[in-house]
């Protein structure tokens, strides 16, 4: 059993190369959430999570599913993949920590460097084409790799992600910043070039979009920026922070 969650695709394309290795179902995040149901296990079945690492940890919406997930017997294998533009920080502890408080174990942990996704702030933008396609080419032989190890039912100490430089600082002083004041879902709005396709509406993977005339934004959103990505016309803007930056249009 693998759960994931995904804005943009990446993690959504790993989680599906892991489920075909692993010959596990695939389940996503966002569809489970919320239901009131406790999931058996076969003998021997993984439990898995593959999730894009946002301001250096795991997303909030995979905490809470975390947080509410109730299983018939402890997993006795659970692992996680995560996918990151640049680097993790600590993802992989606060990961871990939200499992040893459920009174289960992480057997090991990987993560795999993706195209970069994150527009909000001035500085970040998404790749040049030939980093994207050196970073795609490179997490195929990757996330090979990763299925090779789950095979084998690997066990770690310490995660295999890509830490980066001060991840404690990134982690668990920027991180908790970034979750008060930038996630708000209050800057998105669509400028007039906006040609009410929807298709925003449809990829919002928590349903937080209405378009009647122009889309509407509720309260309830993970910061994916998949309505940005995905808008034929960048009329989807982060208050003034994104009208200059580009759009990633997956390519595998
Ligand atoms: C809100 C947000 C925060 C992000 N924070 C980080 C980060 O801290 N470190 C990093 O390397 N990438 C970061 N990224 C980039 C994504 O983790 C990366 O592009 C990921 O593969 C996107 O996965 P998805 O396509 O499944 O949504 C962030 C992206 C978003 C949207």
């Amino acid at each position: 059993m693998i759960f994931y969650f995904s804005g943009t695709g990446n993690s959504a394309w790993v989680a599906r190369q892991l489920a075909e290795g692993q010959q596990e179902e695939l389940l996503a995040i966002s569809d489970e959430m919320g239901k009131e149901k406790c999931y058996e296990l076969k003998e021997g079945e993984k439990v898995g999570f593959v999730f894009p690492v946002y301001a250096w940890g795991p997303p909030a919406i995979v905490l809470g599913f975390i947080h509410q997930l109730k299983m018939a017997v402890r997993p006795e294998y659970l692992f996680f993949v995560c996918t990151c533009g640049d680097d993790t920080g600590l993802t992989a502890h606060v990961f871990s920590a939200a499992i040893k408080k459920k009174g289960w174990q992480c057997a090991c942990g990987y993560s795999v460097t993706m195209p970069n996704t994150y527009v909000s702030l001035p500085g970040f933008d998404v790749d040049e084409k030939d980093v994207e396609d050196r970073k795609v080419q490179n997490a195929k032989a990757r996330v090979g790799f990763i299925n090779g190890e789950l095979t084998r039912r690997v066990r770690m100490k310490k995660f295999d992600c890509y830490e980066g430089g001060m991840p404690f600082s990134k982690t668990y002083l920027l991180r908790p910043l970034f979750n008060a004041f930038l996630m708000s879902p209050k800057p998105f709005h669509a400028t007039d070039a906006c040609i009410g396709c929807k298709k925003c509406e449809k990829v919002c993977p928590v349903h937080n979009i209405t378009v009647a005339d122009r889309p509407q934004w509720g309260g309830n959103c993970t910061h994916c920026l998949a309505c940005y990505h995905i808008c034929p016309t960048h009329a989807v803007q982060y208050g003034k922070a994104t009208r200059t930056k580009g759009q990633y249009k997956r390519n595998f």
